[in-house]
C-alpha cells in the first residue's frame, strides 16, 4: 500500500505546531499532500518550513473533494468544522477535526451522521488526556485502586494566557469563548478517566468580566470593542450513575492554580489521586489508609506519554492499519452536548436536565 495522502485545512497555530509537527513524524506512512487556508503564505511558509512540496489552495471544497487525497483534517475555527468536516466524509476521506467537533449538539449529531453513512473514521483533537499523569490515574481507576469514584474536579484556570490572536474572542467566528476552547479537554478528562459519557444534568455559570482589562496577557493585548464571549466557565456536572464532575475554566482569572494547564483530581473511596505541582503532567498525588493511617505519596510513573504523540500515532494507526482513532466522535459529540448545556443554563440560570 502506498501512502496515504492526507490534506489540511487550516494553517494556523494548531495546524504548524500540532498537525503538521506530529504528521511529519510518520513521512513512511503518510503524505501531506495538500494544503488549505484564506491565507496562502501559511501554506507557503508551512511548505518551506516542514520540508513538504504540498500542493496549496486557498477553497477548502476544492481540498475536500480532491479524488486523490484519503485524509482531511479539519483546523479551523469552531463554526466551519461541520461544514468542512461533512463534505470530506461526504467525499470518502477520514477526517480528524479539532475540537470543539462542533458549536451545538444537533450539529455534532449530523457529523456523527455523515459519519457513519461514509463508513469513514471520523476523530477530534482532544489529547489532553493521554499525558503520563492522567494515564496513571486512568489505569488506578482501571485497576479498581480507587474504589468507588464520586467525584473528580478538572480545571484550567490560566491567569493571563487568553489566546488574543485569530477569533477567539468573536462569537459568531468562533461559536463562543473558554468554554469553546479550554472547556473541551476539562469536560472530557472526567468523563474519559471514568470511562462514562451518561451526563445526567448540567448546571453551568458563565462570566465576561475581563474583558476590559487586557494588559498583561502573555499572547498579547486583546480589543475590548471585539470580545462578545465569557473568559470564564463553571459547571457542576451529574451522571446517570451518580457521580459529579465541577469543571472551571477561564483564560485570565485573578487565580494561580498549582499549575499550568488541564488538572484533575478524582476522589474515590478507596484512594484519590491529583495531578500537582511542576511538571504536573508527570507526577500523580495519591492519597488513601495505609497500615491503618491516612498517606499521602507522589508517584512519577516510569512510563512516560507525551500527548500530541500519542494522539496522532494513534490516528495514524488508525487510517493506516484500520486501528481506532484515540477518540472517538461520539465522545466528542457528548463533549459539545455539555458545553451547550453550560450555556443554556448559564443563560437560564436552570440546571439542564439530559434525557
Ligand atoms: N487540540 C487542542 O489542544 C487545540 C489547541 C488550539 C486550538 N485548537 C482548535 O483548532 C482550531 C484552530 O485554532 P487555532 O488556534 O489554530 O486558530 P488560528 O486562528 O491560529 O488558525 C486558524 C486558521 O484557519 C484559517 N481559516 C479560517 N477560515 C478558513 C476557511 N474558510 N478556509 C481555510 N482556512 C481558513 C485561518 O486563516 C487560520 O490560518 C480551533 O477549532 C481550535 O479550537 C485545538
Amino acid at each position: 500500500m502506498g501512502k496515504v495522502r492526507v490534506g489540511i485545512i487550516g494553517i494556523g497555530e494548531i495546524g504548524t505546531t500540532k498537525h503538521l509537527t506530529q504528521l511529519v513524524r510518520h513521512s513512511d506512512e503518510v503524505e501531506i499532500a495538500v494544503l488549505c487556508d484564506l491565507i496562502p503564505e501559511r501554506c507557503e511558509k508551512a511548505n518551506k518550513d516542514f520540508g513538504l512540496d504540498a500542493k496549496i489552495v486557498t477553497d477548502y471544497r476544492e481540498l475536500c473533494t480532491d479524488p486523490t487525497l484519503d485524509v482531511v483534517h479539519v483546523c479551523t475555527p469552531n463554526p466551519l468544522h461541520k461544514e468542512m468536516t461533512i463534505l470530506a466524509l461526504e467525499n470518502g476521506k477520514h477526517v480528524y477535526c479539532e475540537k470543539p467537533l462542533a458549536c451545538t449538539w444537533e450539529d455534532a449529531c449530523e457529523m456523527r451522521e455523515a459519519e457513519k453513512k461514509s463508513g469513514k473514521k471520523l476523530a477530534c483533537g482532544l489529547q489532553w488526556r493521554y499525558n503520563t499523569a492522567t494515564m496513571e490515574m486512568k489505569r488506578m481507576y482501571k485497576a479498581g485502586e480507587l474504589g468507588d469514584v464520586y467525584y473528580i474536579r478538572s480545571s484550567q484556570l490560566r491567569p493571563r494566557r487568553l489566546p488574543a490572536y485569530g477569533v477567539y474572542t468573536n462569537k459568531e467566528l468562533n461559536g463562543g469563548g473558554v468554554l469553546m476552547d479550554g472547556g473541551p479537554h476539562s469536560i472530557d478528562l472526567p468523563m474519559w478517566l471514568t470511562d462514562n459519557y451518561e451526563v445526567a444534568t448540567v448546571r453551568g455559570v458563565t462570566f465576561d468580566k475581563m474583558k476590559d482589562f487586557p494588559e498583561g496577557n502573555e499572547l498579547g493585548p486583546w480589543d475590548p470593542k471585539q470580545f462578545d464571549v465569557e473568559d470564564t466557565a463553571m459547571a457542576m456536572i451529574t451522571m446517570k450513575n451518580g457521580m459529579m464532575f465541577y469543571i472551571e475554566t477561564a483564560w485570565c482569572s485573578n487565580m494561580q492554580q498549582e499549575a499550568p494547564g488541564i488538572i484533575a483530581s478524582i476522589a474515590g473511596t478507596k484512594a484519590g489521586a491529583d495531578m500537582v505541582g511542576e511538571g504536573f503532567e508527570e507526577a500523580v498525588r495519591v492519597t488513601g489508609v495505609k497500615d491503618g493511617k491516612l498517606q499521602t505519596e507522589t508517584r512519577y510513573p516510569e512510563e512516560k506519554y507525551n500527548m500530541w504523540e500519542y494522539d496522532m500515532d494513534r490516528w495514524v494507526d488508525a487510517i493506516t492499519k484500520g486501528g481506532e482513532p484515540a477518540v472517538n466522535s461520539y465522545q466528542a459529540a457528548v463533549v459539545t452536548r455539555v458545553i451547550e448545556a453550560v450555556y443554556q443554563s448559564a443563560e437560564t440560570g436552570e440546571t439542564i436536565v439530559f434525557d
